[in-house]
């Protein structure tokens, strides 16, 4: 596996799409720039609206690369090297893919349940699209799993993953997330820093408020 990787050239745009910056996506956000930064990948966070106030912690994240102009813009002479992270896709991303393209595109939209498809806010713009399995990722995972297999080439049959986990909000309370997450060797699902602690801050709301 390790001597099959790509040099990483890749970049992993998260089109923002939402005209706030929430503490949820902030916290996947600044988890994505830290995991990019360290294996080489850029990140870039674009369609930041010039008015929008970025939060501080955010701002100062290694990594991140802001940007006001459209991944249509930035990318404008590569479009056919640009790829769509689709849940409506007809083809599932794979290790290849590496080859066929160097910018990997995720709609900057909090996970909802139902889902809504607002993914399909990008898909109007024609890049070719691959999918990540059936179940809906957080933002951050569909980076993960991307960067496993362009990057590592792991097929993403071979990804160890855990659905729906449930959060201890406190002695008595769970919450359970309606999303699909890359598990750690623990076993755990992989969520950025700061995440549960937020999930229990936030356990009075309905979950559909809380992305
Ligand atoms: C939290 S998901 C949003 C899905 C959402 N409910 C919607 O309205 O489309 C954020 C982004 O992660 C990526 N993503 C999540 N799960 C995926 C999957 N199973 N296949 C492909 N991309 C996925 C897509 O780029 C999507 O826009």
């Amino acid at each position: 596996m390790a001597d099959q990787k790509t040099p990483l050239t890749k970049a992993f745009v998260v089109e923002h799409l939402d005209p706030e910056l929430g503490p949820w996506s902030a916290l996947e956000y600044g988890c994505i720039a830290r995991e990019s930064h360290a294996r080489g990948a850029r990140f870039l966070l674009s369609s930041v609206p010039a008015e929008l106030q970025m939060p501080a912690d955010l701002a100062a994240t290694q990594g991140l690369e802001v940007e006001q102009r459209s991944v249509e813009d930035i990318f404008a002479d590569i479009k056919d090297r640009v790829c769509l992270l689709d849940p409506a896709a007809q083809v599932e991303l794979s290790p290849a893919d590496g080859e066929n393209f160097d910018v990997f595109l995720f709609g900057g939209i909090l996970g909802d349940d139902p889902p809504r498809d607002r993914t399909s806010e990008l898909r109007k713009k024609g890049y070719a699209g691959r999918r990540l399995g059936p179940k809906q990722m957080t933002t951050d995972t569909a980076v993960r799993v991307t960067r496993l297999v362009v990057h590592e080439k792991v097929p993403l049959e071979d990804i160890s993953y855990v659905d729906y986990p449930e959060i201890h909000v406190s002695e008595h309370e769970r919450t359970e997330m309606p999303f699909r997450y890359v598990v750690d060797a623990k076993g755990q699902p992989i969520m950025p820093d700061g995440m549960v602690d937020l999930i229990k801050k936030d356990a009075d709301k309905g979950v559909d408020d809380l992305f």
